[in-house]
């Protein structure tokens, strides 16, 4: 794409006058915006560049394996790792509010952040996946928290902390030329047409208080899920599939012995910009096979349901 080719050159010379030869640090999300941007700032500075990444104990199942590949192996790109999930999952312990788990989030994650930012030695810049849509937008959908949270994704309130100015290298770009820029870049398909996650992770897919062992379940069925859409074919016609873990219990039958666990929902619609979306229609086969197996395969659940609501009146998430 000779657009995508012109806008990566020019950027590089950008962000190249703009840093001169300081250091730049990025927080990586293991979603598409951070990783282009971590990207393509590697490529204008190299090693000036590290990147951060912060496992809250809330992401889905092999995502810690996944960005160290990446960017470690594949890209070379200097990165720590950091595992903070004790930290999270204490502060979470016995909180239900799903504005209040956000918040938690958010708050933890930067102080995470800085105390690996300083540990660096400090840098000069900092590395934001914003878009063009981040820029523009000033109401979401649940308002206050959700923005709040957009800027826990992209690291708000450590800048001022920190004194550090902004690299945002994907300001002018919507989602779709952010794709097609990591594209040029040769990121991974399957990183460049990954579905988007939300910063607090599986904190809002656990409705009420959330626990490590309520993770682990919800992980275990959320990956037999997207397993099976990617089996069949289906990944790229979805916006965003994803398991709910919820804290009700039923009854069913296991062998001949009466089971009591969790019921699990699962979620997948279709939209343009997650603004408004509908559900997506899987056959009946495909629900039945995939309910089946999570059912066989993950400990704690015994019962799973289809989540059929669009937005609105649901939001995509559960909290
Ligand atoms: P909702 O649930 O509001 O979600 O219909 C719309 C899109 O936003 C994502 N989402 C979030 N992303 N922090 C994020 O970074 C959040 O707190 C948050 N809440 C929702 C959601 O996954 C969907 O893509």
């Amino acid at each position: 794409d000779w657009t995508m080719a012109a806008f990566r050159e020019e950027a590089i010379a950008r962000i190249r006058e703009q840093v001169g030869d300081r250091r730049v640090i990025c927080g990586l999300s293991g979603g598409v915006d951070s990783a282009v941007a971590a990207v393509l700032v590697h490529e204008a500075v190299g090693e000036q560049l590290t990147c951060i990444f912060v496992d809250h104990g809330l992401l889905r199942a092999g995502e810690r394996e996944r960005v160290t590949e990446l960017f470690r192996h594949h890209y070379n790109i200097p990165l720590v790792n950091r595992d903070a999930s004790d930290l999270f999952l204490d502060k979470l312990d016995g909180v239900t509010d799903p504005e209040e788990k956000r918040r938690i989030v958010g708050t933890t994650f930067i102080d995470v952040f800085e105390e690996e930012a300083r540990a660096l030695g400090g840098a000069d810049f900092l590395v934001q996946g914003t878009l063009y849509p981040d820029v523009v937008e000033s109401v979401s959908p649940k308002g206050g928290p959700q923005a709040t949270i957009k800027s826990h994704h992209n690291v708000g309130g450590l800048p001022e902390r920190m004194d550090l100015d902004l690299v945002e290298p994907l300001r002018e770009l919507f989602k779709d030329e952010v794709r097609a820029l990591g594209r040029e870049l040769g990121l991974p398909e399957a990183m460049v047409g990954r579905h988007p996650f939300p910063g607090p992770g599986l904190a809002i897919r656990i409705p009420g208080s959330v626990s490590r062992d309520q993770c682990e379940i919800l992980r275990a069925a959320d990956r037999i899920y997207l397993d099976e859409i990617d089996r069949a074919g289906l990944y790229d016609e979805i916006w965003q599939a994803f398991a709910v873990l919820l804290p009700v219990k039923s009854v069913g039958v296991m062998g001949d012995a009466r089971s009591y666990e969790f019921v699990c929902a699962l979620r997948a619609v279709t939209s343009t910009d997650g603004m408004t979306a509908d559900t997506y229609a899987f056959s009946h086969d495909f629900l039945s096979r995939t309910a089946t197996r999570i059912i066989n395969e993950v400990r704690g659940i015994n019962r799973v349901v289809y989540d059929v609501t669009s937005k609105p009146p649901g939001t995509i998430e559960w909290e």
